[in-house]
């Protein structure tokens, strides 16, 4: 695999721009393409059965773009489909799981951790078994915040509405005294003030996109596949892919992604 290969990010929709702008920061040289799964967004209500197949739907497109990794953005499709993409494509694959969930037990001094995520993230106990792995002795509290994807995207992060529903959903960590709230979903960073407001000071907010952005840079690193900025040939933008209403995506994909979002074309995957 050549160091020019481009790094393929994908999520069900347009909350994995929160990983790919992570790691576009920490890794300005590279060259990336990302695909949002518009068609069939949200993941997080789905059977784990469907969100792996439509993962490798996404997995073999990419695998026609040339990518020298995969990085997985959603949440919900990392919980479900790792294993299989993994088998499936013959580059590196990562997910948003392991890095915030070894993050998390790093950093917690109380060894009690919340994390929120989809329905389908939380039903499936991947944050859980992956923090447990790291640290059987950490208590880890879940709650499925769904309400918080649409709100996110609707462009209401600070308003009443998100604050009494984040209030509301928040409410048991606080009698659990956790320490650290993982933001298991895609969409959540975007929420991260009114989050951290509900909470309060004495609970550091662990968001999963960095951490994974993190983790892409170590294994680049590791293989030996790194491409360094060069102020002489600057890295092509990211070309963006959608499998449905491509004008959407690029109006809201500006909250996530900031004005380097222009277009995105439209491609069939599946039944999509
Ligand atoms: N990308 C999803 C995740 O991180 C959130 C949106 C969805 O439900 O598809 O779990």
């Amino acid at each position: 695999m050549a160091k020019e290969g481009r790094i393929g990010v994908f999520d069900s929709g347009i909350g994995g721009l929160t990983v790919l702008r992570e790691v576009r920061t920490l890794l300005p040289g590279e060259e990336t393409i990302y695909l949002g799964d518009t068609a069939r967004v949200p993941y997080g209500t789905k059977s784990g059965e469907a969100v792996i197949r439509y993962s490798l739907e996404v997995a073999g497109f990419m695998k026609g773009k040339g990518i020298k990794m995969l990085v997985v953005a959603c949440n919900t499709a990392s919980a479900y489909a790792l294993p299989a993409l993994k088998e499936a494509l013959d580059v590196p694959v990562v997910g948003v799981i392991e890095p915030g969930a070894a993050t998390a037990a790093e950093a917690t001094m109380a060894k009690r951790i919340g994390v929120i995520g989809t329905e389908a993230t939380i039903k499936s106990g991947a944050y859980f078994d992956a923090i447990k792995a790291i640290d059987s002795k950490t208590a880890v509290y879940m709650k499925a915040c769904p309400l918080f994807v649409p709100l996110a995207e609707e462009g209401w992060l600070d308003n009443d509405v998100t604050r009494l529903t984040a209030e509301s959903y928040l409410a048991n960590f606080k009698k659990e005294e956790i320490d650290i709230l993982v933001l298991g979903c895609t969409h959540y960073p975007l929420l991260k003030p009114l989050i951290a407001g509900v909470m309060g000071k004495g609970v550091t907010l662990i968001d999963s996109a960095r951490a994974t952005a993190a983790e892409v840079k170590r294994i680049l690193q590791e293989k030996g596949l790194v491409r360094d900025a060069d102020p002489a040939f600057p890295a092509a933008p990211p070309e963006f892919f959608v499998t449905d209403s491509p004008e959407r995506f690029a109006t809201v994909g500006k909250r996530f992604f900031g004005d380097g979002l222009v277009s995105a074309e439209l491609v069939r995957l599946g039944d999509s």
